[in-house]
């Protein structure tokens, strides 16, 4: 295959569903009615939803054929006996525990090990990470490297972890109050860019000087290990899985969102070594989600998630997924739009602050431009920024690191077409960006308010 240099989807289409054409007077009736939140619109008055690339992929024949295998018996169905060992394959901690997804191992997670007085480092949190440590009242802080802060800036590893701060972070809180070090791959919050192996290997040797356990939110292992194989030195020859494997051996557990490198619209899971843990963290399971063989899923879903994992890390399906990925960034780039570079894994962030610098982060120009892209093209992007991060526990605002609009990209479910849609829609606002205006919260709840907050123009 080498000699083309078109690389086309690993895939032909078998089913298809309509996207519902709408014009821009109707879609600006549906921002005014969603409060500005595109988390409120209708999903069929968007054209392309890039708002997320979690559950919103499109499963293989094996994976429907997988859920007609599905065994539904209460305990130990056979479906889950499949589940288990397609994620011991992969991660083989010896307790796997199953959830409804990954946001409910983090809570069970951090039930059992969070607290007041605790503080746990992340490259960076994910919001329902950071709301789920904080929620028990310990504190998330997010030690990524410096480089990764700075949209601009190209480094082939910009999700790692600062090794320092985390040294120096353990040093001054005290070994005792840090119960896990997590580090994310890829790293989504700070657009979507890998760790490296080595970066891994220090984070696990600080945490062995500490006994500090080393866990990995591995939502996207498989694109990481991607990345890992392409760009760290020594690894171009290795299989793909075998670098999995190489960041399992790493960690001493996991949670995982299977509606991510599962490619199943549903599911997770929580995986780990130590024995105490995994059996408070059963307790809980059982208390919240289910049985421990299936947790918080049905038989079906658990032989959609065991196909998944085999789909997930082959070569020519990473290397589709990350060029097409990167397909879109380039052109944005070639573009003059501002984008996080280099172009991350599973989504392109664009740059809303470089791009609105005429709106100051408090009045949300990623807000401002998420709506913009919506009501011009039906776009729905989600905003990566102040309106998620800029709201602490003790009730005060700050502007977050950054203000990105993140166009994720649904696994195996849009077509080249509608990505040079997507190309065409963005430079066209972007040329326009310096006519866009702030926005306002009118409305907000006490956690996670980018799901349901409501804004008006500022
Ligand atoms: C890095 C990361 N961690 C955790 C989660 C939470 O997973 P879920 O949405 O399945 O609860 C997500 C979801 O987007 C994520 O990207």
């Amino acid at each position: 295959m080498d000699r083309w240099q078109t690389i086309i989807e690993p895939f032909r289409i078998h089913s298809v569903e309509p996207i519902r054409m709408t014009t821009v007077a109707e879609r600006t009736a549906a921002l005014e009615a969603a409060g500005y939140n595109l988390f409120n619109l209708h999903a069929d008055d968007v054209l392309i939803d890039l708002l997320t690339d979690s559950g919103t992929g499109a499963m293989s024949r094996d994976q429907w054929a997988g859920i007609q295998h599905g065994d539904e018996s209460y305990a130990g169905s056979p479906s889950w006996y499949r589940f288990l060992a397609a994620v011991q394959s992969l991660f083989p901690f010896p307790h796997v525990i199953p959830t409804h997804q990954g946001r409910a191992a983090e809570k069970i997670l951090f039930s059992v090990i969070g607290g007041p007085g605790k503080v746990i480092p992340n490259n960076t949190h994910f919001d329902t990470t950071r709301a789920n440590v904080e929620f028990t009242g310990a504190e998330a802080i997010d030690l990524g490297i410096a480089e990764g802060r700075v949209p601009s800036t190209v480094h082939p590893f910009k999700g790692n972890m600062d090794l320092e701060a985390l040294e120096a972070l353990i040093d001054e809180r005290g070994a005792a109050s840090v119960p896990v070090v997590f580090v994310t791959i890829t790293n989504n919050s700070g657009g979507g860019q890998p760790v490296s192996l080595e970066n891994l290997r220090g984070v696990r040797a600080i945490c062995d000087r500490h006994g500090i356990p080393l866990f990995l939110d591995a939502c996207r292992f498989a694109e990481n290990a991607w990345f890992i194989h392409e760009r760290e030195p020594g690894y171009a020859g290795r299989p793909v899985v075998q670098i999995v494997r190489e960041m399992a051996a790493l960690a001493d557990g996991m949670t995982m969102s299977a509606k991510k490198d599962g490619l199943a619209n549903i599911g997770g899971w929580l995986a780990l070594r130590d024995d105490g843990w995994a059996e408070q963290c059963r307790n809980l399971l059982i208390l919240t989600e289910g049985f421990p063989t299936y947790g918080g899923l049905a038989g079906r879903d658990l032989e959609a998630i065991a196909q998944g994992l085999q789909e997930v890390v082959d070569e020519d399906y990473l290397r589709y997924r990350i060029r097409s990925t990167a397909y879109l960034g380039e052109r944005l780039d070639a573009a003059g739009v501002p984008v996080v570079l280099p172009i991350g894994g599973h989504a392109v962030y664009l740059d809303a602050r470089a791009l609105l610098p005429h709106v100051p982060p408090l009045e949300y120009p990623g807000q401002s431009l998420a709506a913009a892209l919506y009501r011009e093209g039906g776009i729905r992007g989600c905003e990566i920024g102040t309106v998620m991060f800029g709201r602490h526990p003790d009730g005060s605002e700050s502007p977050a690191a950054m203000d990105l609009v993140r166009l994720a990209i649904p696994r195996r479910t849009y077509t080249q077409s509608h990505i040079d849609y997507v190309i065409e829609v963005v430079r066209w606002v972007a040329q326009r960006a310096g006519e866009l205006r702030g926005m306002r919260i009118v409305e907000e709840p006490p956690q996670l308010r980018h799901f349901t907050a409501r804004f008006e123009p500022a």
